[in-house]
């Protein structure tokens, strides 16, 4: 897959560019800001498929977010980032200490674009393409979830599945700005741990998200 990925990485190159205008400006990302051409391109344009990895979401900024600066909650645990689109995640908890992390999302992009932002920082992590949801992960004991309730099908799957692994003593950490998935009725199952207001640029890209959340599931 190595080999493969390096074809990928440098149509990314190509196209990206370096930032640090984010909730997590001591990590430098590699993604679409309004500098690339890329940026204005209309969808027929694109040279890649949906490029969710090009971008920071809010959601994924609040999860490295609150792993910076409470670098306890993964020092020295077995740390999976499910849909690690550029990786920042994956990032924040090589940095604090994890003892491993596997960055894991079905794009392989996303999986180049983690590892080209990984050398960024000077941080290595493992990488897999595989389909983890409604895996036991048993070898893992915390989930990292970045931005990943965008729809209500996928919503409700992910999230049962994280429910049940929660109830089997995983810890399960959520960065979400509020988007719909996260209904009334499963808030009644996470527990919002912080809030932080999304710099100016990033509200630009988000529409509108001025806020985002870190939120924990509970274990009952
Ligand atoms: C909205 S993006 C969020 C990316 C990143 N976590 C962030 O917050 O910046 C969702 C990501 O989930 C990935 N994804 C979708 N279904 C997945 C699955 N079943 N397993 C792993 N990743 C998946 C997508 O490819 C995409 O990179």
């Amino acid at each position: 897959m190595l080999r493969d990925l390096s074809k990928l990485a440098t149509e990314i190159v190509r196209h990206t560019a370096v930032t640090r205008r984010h909730l997590t400006p001591e990590l430098s990302l590699r993604l679409v800001t309004p500098a690339c051409p890329l940026w204005t391109a209309q969808e027929h344009e694109l040279p890649f498929q949906d490029p969710f990895w090009a971008f920071y979401w809010p959601g994924g900024q609040a999860a490295a977010r609150y792993i910076l600066d409470n670098g306890k909650v993964v020092e020295n645990r077995r740390v999976i980032d499910i849909g690690c689109g550029c990786g920042a995640g994956s990032i924040a908890a090589a940095k604090m200490k994890a003892k491993r992390v596997l960055a894991n999302d079905i794009d392989p992009y996303a999986l180049a674009a983690s590892k080209i932002n990984a050398d960024l920082n000077k941080v290595n992590f493992e990488i897999s393409m595989e389909n983890f949801i409604g895996k036991k992960l048993e070898e893992f004991d915390t989930i990292l979830i970045g931005d990943m309730f965008y729809d209500e099908e996928f919503a409700n799957y992910l999230f049962e599945w994280l429910l049940t692994l929660a109830k089997n003593d995983k810890t399960v950490l959520i960065g979400d700005p509020g988007r719909h998935g996260l209904t009334e009725k499963r808030l009644q199952h996470i527990t919002r741990l912080a809030t932080y207001k999304m710099p100016d640029d990033s509200c630009s890209e988000n529409h509108g998200f001025t806020e985002t959340s870190l939120w924990r599931m509970n274990t009952e």
